[in-house]
């Protein structure tokens, strides 16, 4: 079977690190892949030269390269869905500066997932702001599970990793379950201690807590401003927003979810929508929770003893994320984002939720080159 994997904003950065992880069989082994890459008009060119490219690399699973200004071409029973498209944030603006124009593109997005894509399609929205994007493109994709969509946040994961790993003097790699708490913001709460362990030389796992017992101070204040002002570090000093490790962030996130699971005993941040009221967080938001994935599906893992701490700092970035949504229900002109809490048997019958694509809202659709 060949899975059909759709990138918006293919001509970015991020999508010009992302293709050969997609390609070469990095995220899904040896399954044949045929990519379809979306793009404004403006940019097809440029993809056209990103197409000799890859044929150019002579990946054996790569079957087919399509470029598309349709998303109704590039989702057309596509399996996978990486929606990087969007209008980057520059110098100076937070992450939800973008609702404005990023809500009106997720909103056309979401609907052409649902007119087109493979109903049993797996999203992963990138652009920012990216857990209420999210929101958007799947209360549009009524058709579609929302256990099927989320957003990412296992690039601020990775980047709590490495923060951890730098303070302690280990690798990387030694480091696990590490949590990203709600939105990709600089609201988000990155949580060494809840669950947080090292795996020590001898294969032994320590809990974080203990190895930062005497550095509390450090895990609950410099740690976490790190963490939630990463992607602003990284515009001022490349003058452009994260595309390395967004992409390589993407890629593991989907091969994670879509194809080896999490290993026993571990977790990953994903930004999922919070159905269930997980945590004491209000239901109907977009909200990166603990994850297993098995199966290809994520499950948020429960029963963690939150700090009074941590429940406060729960609540700021839930707040930011009410807030986000209400901004976006207000461009959308409806109130669609409460319909996903219904259970999935009653959606089909749930009417169109917000006003239909323009030709005009897709001349926003700007791509995510930086
Ligand atoms: C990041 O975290 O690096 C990206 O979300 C880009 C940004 O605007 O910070």
């Amino acid at each position: 079977m060949t899975i059909k994997v759709a990138l918006s904003g293919a001509a970015g950065n991020i999508g010009y690190a992302l293709l050969p992880l997609i390609s070469s069989g990095y995220i899904f082994g040896s399954k044949a892949v045929e990519l379809r890459l979306l793009e404004i008009p403006e940019a097809i060119g440029s993809l056209a030269g990103t197409k000799m490219e890859l044929v150019d690399c002579s990946f054996p699973c790569l079957t087919d390269v399509v470029i598309t200004s349709d998303p109704l071409v590039a989702f057309n029973n596509a399996d996978v869905i990486i929606l990087v498209g969007g209008m980057p944030r520059r110098k100076g603006m937070a992450r939800k500066d973008l609702i404005q124009a990023n809500t009106k593109i997720f909103s056309s997005m979401g609907r052409a997932i649902d007119e087109v894509a493979s109903s049993d399609v797996k999203v992963l929205v990138v652009a920012n702001p990216a857990n209420t994007n999210c929101l958007v493109a799947l209360t549009e994709a009524s058709r579609i599970p929302t256990k099927n969509f989320c957003a990412l946040s296992y690039l601020d994961h990775q980047r709590a990793k490495g923060q951890i790993a730098k303070r302690l003097g280990v690798p990387t790699n030694s480091i696990k379950n590490v949590t990203i708490w709600g939105n990709h913001s600089e609201s988000q709460y990155p949580d060494a201690l809840s669950c947080g362990y090292c795996v020590d030389k001898d294969g032994k796992n320590v809990p974080l807590s203990d190895l930062l017992a005497d550095d509390k101070g450090w895990a609950n204040n410099e740690f976490i401003t790190s963490v939630q002002n990463r992607g602003k570090a990284v515009i001022e000093a490349r003058g452009l927003s994260s595309a390395l490790s967004a992409a390589q962030a993407t890629a593991d996130c989907l091969k994670i979810w879509l194809v080896t699971g999490t290993k026993a005993g571990e977790i990953i941040s994903m930004a999922v929508y919070n159905d269930q009221g997980y945590y004491g967080v209000r239901d109907g938001i977009v909200f990166s929770f603990p994850c297993e994935c098995r199966n290809g599906e994520w499950f948020v893992k429960e029963g963690l003893q939150l700090s009074e701490f941590s429940k406060n700092k729960l609540n700021i970035t839930e707040e930011e994320l009410l807030e986000e949504m209400a901004a976006a229900q207000e461009l959308i002109g409806s109130s669609p984002m409460k319909i996903r809490s219904v259970s999935m048997s009653t959606c089909s019958s749930v009417a169109s939720l917000a006003t239909a694509a323009t030709e005009s809202d897709m001349s926003v659709y700007l791509t995510s080159r930086m």
